[in-house]
Order: structure tokens, then C-alpha cells, then sequence
């Protein structure tokens, strides 16, 4: 059995490998922006994921990454892209805080940032969608440039700064969302604060009340890179005041007031400063119910030496973090008994890169930088291939594969 499984694995392994060897080539073919326009009119016909993925893909690399961002969020808003051909396989399902998924891949936090599309990206097949970060007042971020491909690493490094339209703004869209009678979907809000601001504890707590009634879970994000000392709120006892606030806060809510608080970390951790994080949400003051992890690494490692793209300041996301994410996924779900729910998120481009994360402990997965190479037929992929692993290694949901191998993840001694 373990024998067969080892096969798999590295028959999968392989397969992966050659899909991304592939998926490289392909983005170094030239192609005339007329050539774009046409297959982009061509493509808002559906059902055309290959043209998407040969054609629109390194088109739309051709604009400056922002714009090509925007363009994406409008595309998502107005559906135009392949229409999801995958038809959710029963092993996909999962619980999740009480409510049920179809599949357990999100869309990570980032790239809806005020709640724009999130109908359209549950259409294109996202099991949950996570917006945000939004912050309390609108702020603009930082100056442009502040995203950049890194398209031989395929890895992005960005320092949006929380370019936010703010609370109020993003929660009129939510209520809309929530007054659809067809929308059951299942939205999470990621909680910032402004960069100028009194009090950053009070942000969040704002954050919490104002967002608390109508989002299925929220989350503090402590871990952004561009925002000055965000960080450091990581540290024991800032992080633990901020959480006793935050759960303060929850348990006034007057409507939802068992929302579910996860906490997204940083990939820059290290082993004792985790040991302080789980010390403290285990503390029923200052508990959450899961954690995030990662978010982007100010790390360099795993790069192109050759990319001069790579010392631009930000958050690197992408294939070079995917390592580093799973890792710490199993720190953390080791250290935590397997008993917080993780939502894994860090270069996931594949159905068995999502498989490696649930294995290291993920009971949900998220995706962001791999959908800005590979296009939105990218979360079919991921969940087809995601299915038959799970299949094809014994198990019959995915729910029976979460940390069914952290210990193979741990940094090895
Ligand atoms: C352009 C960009 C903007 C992002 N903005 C946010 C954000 O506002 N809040 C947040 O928590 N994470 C943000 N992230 C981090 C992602 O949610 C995710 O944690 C990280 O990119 C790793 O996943 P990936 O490798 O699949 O992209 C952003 C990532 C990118 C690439």
C-alpha cells in the first residue's frame, strides 16, 4: 500500500512537473495584441479554456500587471471567461465552520478586494471567496508601480499597501449580495487597518463589528508585509490583545455572533515566534477559530538570481513561497493537535499542490498568483485533478487526507 501510494505520488509528481515545464513555454510565445482581441471576442463565447490559456494569458501579461488585474476583476464581474465545465465531485465536499462546501478551494485574499465579483468567482468554480483587505476609511495604497510579474518564477511580488474603498463601501456590496435570493455562497472578509489611524487595535475592531453580521467568517490580517509594523502585531502580547478586543467585539454582535476569526500568518515566522501564536489562541480570550497560512514572504529564496524584478520591495507570492507555505503548514498543525482548521494558501498551481497542502494539514485551500498565469480554467484543473488524487490514493473525501502527512512536511533537522 505504501508502495502504490509512493507511485502515485511520484507518477503525480511528474505529471506536474512537465505541466508547468509546458505551461513556461507557452508564455514566452509572442502574441499581437490584435491576435488578444480577437481571442478575447472569441473567448467571451465560453467554453474556449485553451485559447484562454494559449492566447488571452500572455496577452494580458503584456499590460502592466495592475491593469492586468483590473482587467481580470472586471472580467470575473461581467463573466467573461470559460464557463466552469467541472462538475463538483462528491469527494470534494466539505464542512466548513458549519456551513457545507461543494469543493475546498477559495480564492485568496488580494485580488477581490472590495467585494466586486464575488458572484462571478463562485461561478467560475470557487468553492468559498475571501475579499478584503479592506481597511475602515477608503485609502489609496501605495504609488504606482506596486505589482510585478516575476514570469519565470511564476511568482508575483506586489506592495498594494491596502488600497481599500473601506468599510462602508464594501459592506453596501455585501448586502446587495446577501438580498440575491439565488446567492448562497459562502464569502469570507479579510479585516485590515488604515495607515494612518489612532488606534490599529480599534480597526480591527471595527472591522469585526461592522462586517460580523454579514460575512461567514472573518479574518485578521496581521501579516501583510506593506503596511509599516502590521507585522509586528504578531508578537505574544500585542497579538494577544488584539485578539481578547476582537473577541470582545464578536460577542456584541447583535446578528451572527458565532462568525468564525481566523488569523493569517506570515511565511517569515519563525518556529519560537509560532510557539507564542499558538499559546495564545489557545487562550479562550484570545481563541481563533482557524488560521491562514501564508500570506506573502519578503523572502527572496527560491528565486532566479539572474531577476533583477526580484529586489523590488513587497510581499512575494507564487511558486517560489509554495514550499515554505506547506512547511509551515505543518508546523502548524502540529503544534496546534490538528485541532484549528487551516486554510493552506502559497503556490498552489495544481490539483496535487493543493493535495500537498491538505496532506500537510490544510483542511481548505486558497489560490491567487497561479490564476494570474494560468487563467480562471485553472480552478477546474485544480479540483479534477485534486478529486482523482484523492480517489486514486485510497481515501474517499477530502476531509480524510487533512494532515494525514504532516510530519513528511516538517523542516527536516
Ligand atoms: C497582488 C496581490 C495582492 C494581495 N493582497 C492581499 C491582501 O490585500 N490581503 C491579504 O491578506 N493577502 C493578500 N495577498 C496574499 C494572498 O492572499 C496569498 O496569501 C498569497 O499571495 C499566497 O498565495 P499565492 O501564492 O497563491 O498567490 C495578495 C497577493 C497578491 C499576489
Amino acid at each position: 500500500m505504501i508502495m502504490d501510494s509512493d507511485h502515485l505520488k511520484e507518477a503525480g509528481k511528474q505529471a506536474m512537473r512537465a505541466a508547468r515545464k509546458i505551461n513556461r513555454l507557452r508564455s514566452l510565445g509572442i502574441v499581437t495584441a490584435g491576435a488578444a482581441v480577437l481571442v478575447a471576442g472569441i473567448t467571451a463565447y465560453k467554453k474556449q479554456d485553451s485559447l484562454y490559456r494559449t492566447f488571452v494569458m500572455p496577452a494580458v501579461r503584456l499590460l502592466p500587471a495592475e491593469t492586468s488585474h483590473q482587467l481580470a476583476l472586471l472580467a470575473c464581474k461581467y463573466r467573461v471567461y470559460p464557463r466552469s465545465q467541472y462538475e463538483d465531485n462528491a469527494n470534494l465536499q466539505t464542512k466548513f465552520f458549519g456551513r457545507m462546501l461543494k469543493n475546498p478551494i477559495g480564492i485568496a485574499a488580494g485580488f477581490d478586494k472590495n467585494a466586486e465579483a464575488v458572484d462571478g468567482l463562485q461561478d467560475m468554480g470557487f468553492g468559498f471567496v475571501e475579499v478584503g483587505t479592506v481597511t475602515p476609511a477608503a485609502q489609496e495604497g501605495n504609488p504606482k508601480p506596486r505589482v510585478f510579474r516575476l514570469v519565470e518564477d511564476r511568482a508575483i511580488i506586489n506592495r498594494y499597501g491596502f488600497n481599500s474603498e473601506g468599510h462602508q463601501a464594501v459592506l453596501q456590496r455585501l448586502r446587495l449580495l446577501r438580498s440575491k435570493e439565488d446567492f448562497n455562497g459562502v464569502v469570507g472578509v479579510n479585516l485590515g487597518r488604515n495607515k494612518e489611524t489612532m488606534s490599529p487595535m480599534a480597526d480591527y475592531v471595527q472591522g469585526v463589528r461592522v462586517f460580523g453580521p454579514v460575512a461567514d467568517y472573518l479574518v485578521i490580517n496581521v501579516s501583510s508585509p506593506n503596511t509599516k509594523g502590521l507585522r509586528d502585531m504578531q508578537t505574544k502580547s500585542k497579538l494577544t490583545e488584539l485578539l481578547e478586543h476582537v473577541n470582545e467585539a464578536r460577542t456584541r454582535l447583535e446578528r451572527n455572533k458565532n462568525v468564525p476569526i481566523l488569523l493569517k500568518l506570515s511565511p517569515d515566522l519563525s518556529l519560537s515566534d509560532m510557539k507564542d501564536i499558538v499559546s495564545v489562541i489557545n487562550r479562550k480570550k484570545s481563541r481563533v477559530d482557524g488560521l491562514i497560512v501564508t500570506n506573502t514572504t519578503v523572502s527572496r529564496d527560491n528565486i532566479n538570481a539572474s531577476n533583477k524584478t526580484a529586489k523590488e520591495v513587497g510581499g512575494l507570492s507564487g511558486e517560489p513561497l509554495r514550499a515554505r507555505s506547506t512547511e509551515m503548514i505543518a508546523q502548524m498543525y502540529v503544534l496546534t493537535d490538528g485541532k484549528i482548521p487551516i486554510i493552506g494558501v502559497g503556490g498552489v498551481a495544481s490539483g496535487y499542490d493543493a493535495y500537498e497542502k491538505i496532506e500537510a494539514g490544510a483542511s481548505y485551500v486558497q489560490v491567487y498568483t497561479a490564476l494570474v498565469y494560468e487563467g480562471p480554467g485553472l480552478v477546474d484543473q485544480i479540483k479534477a485533478e485534486l478529486s482523482s488524487l484523492i480517489t486514486s490514493l485510497g481515501h474517499a473525501n477530502v476531509q480524510d487526507v487533512v494532515g494525514t502527512n504532516a510530519k513528511f512536511y516538517l523542516p527536516k533537522k
